[in-house]
């Protein structure tokens, strides 16, 4: 960890749900919202292989594959953004932990700066649904704004509604066999950490199958009651 960065602070909310639960979707309305920091291992990682470093190199093949990066990388990742000074606000954690190595690796890092983890919430959908929501998704190059084909449209056809850039981005793993392993991997490896939190009492369910700001309103309660 770089000495001079700060380390977080409060409140740590953690997304947990399969590829296209809505973490993202969810994660950037709550960090408008409360002025919290979204941390996505996905964000990251794509970010390491798009710069090429060691990591990302190491990341890429398996990304495409629909495996997990190993635990190992993303870990040294997280860690090392979750030290940077703007944290200090508070995260919301999306698509980390993934593993309950993971998982024990937050509760060290947190334990070290005195922190807790206040929710970890559980976006609760059908997996059958998750297709269509993916090979949908779409995201703004200029501000990283995600949208969907049917589900969240632009206002104005290939115009960011938020900052206005034409240049609209689609993930290279988004296609249906790569998402069809992506599911696979979650409920093999992701799912137990629903229990793991139980057992620390911070879990908390929503059903996310509804309307984007339906889910919203239903997350805004159980944050707010998490960090009262
Ligand atoms: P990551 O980037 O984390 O992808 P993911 O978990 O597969 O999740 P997604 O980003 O696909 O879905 P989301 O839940 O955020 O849904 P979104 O809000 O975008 O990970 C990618 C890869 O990186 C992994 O496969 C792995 O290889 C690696 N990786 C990342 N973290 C790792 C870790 N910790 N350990 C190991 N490897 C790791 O919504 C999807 C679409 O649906 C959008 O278009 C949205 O507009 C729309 N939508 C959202 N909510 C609704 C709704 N309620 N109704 C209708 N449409 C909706």
């Amino acid at each position: 960890m770089d000495g001079s960065k700060t380390p977080v602070t409060a409140p740590v909310l953690i997304l947990l749900g399969p590829p296209g639960a809505g973490k993202g979707t969810q994660a950037r309305m709550l960090e408008d919202r409360h002025g919290l920091v979204q941390l996505s291992t996905g964000d990251l990682l794509r970010a390491a292989v798009a710069a090429g470093t060691p990591a990302g190199q190491r990341a890429k093949a398996v990304m495409e594959a629909g495996d997990l990066v190993s635990d190992e990388i993303v870990i040294a990742i997280l860690s090392d953004r979750l030290a940077d000074a703007d944290c200090v606000r508070g995260v919301i954690l999306d698509g980390f932990p993934r593993t309950t190595v993971q998982a024990e690796a937050l509760d060290a890092l947190l334990q070290a700066t005195s922190q807790r983890i206040n929710a970890a919430i559980s976006l609760e959908v059908d997996d059958a649904a998750m297709v269509d929501r993916i090979s949908g998704r779409f995201t703004c190059g200029g501000c990283g704004e995600g949208y969907h084909d049917t589900f969240k449209p632009t206002a104005k056809p290939g115009v960011c509604d938020h900052c206005g850039s034409t240049e609209m981005k689609r993930r290279a793993d988004d296609n249906a066999e790569t998402v069809a392993q992506r599911l696979a991997a979650y409920h093999a490896q992701t799912a137990p950490l629903i229990d793991y939190y139980a057992g620390q009492g911070a879990l908390s369910r929503i059903p996310a199958m509804g309307a984007i700001d339906e889910i919203a309103t239903a997350l805004e309660s159980v944050v707010a009651q998490a960090t009262a």
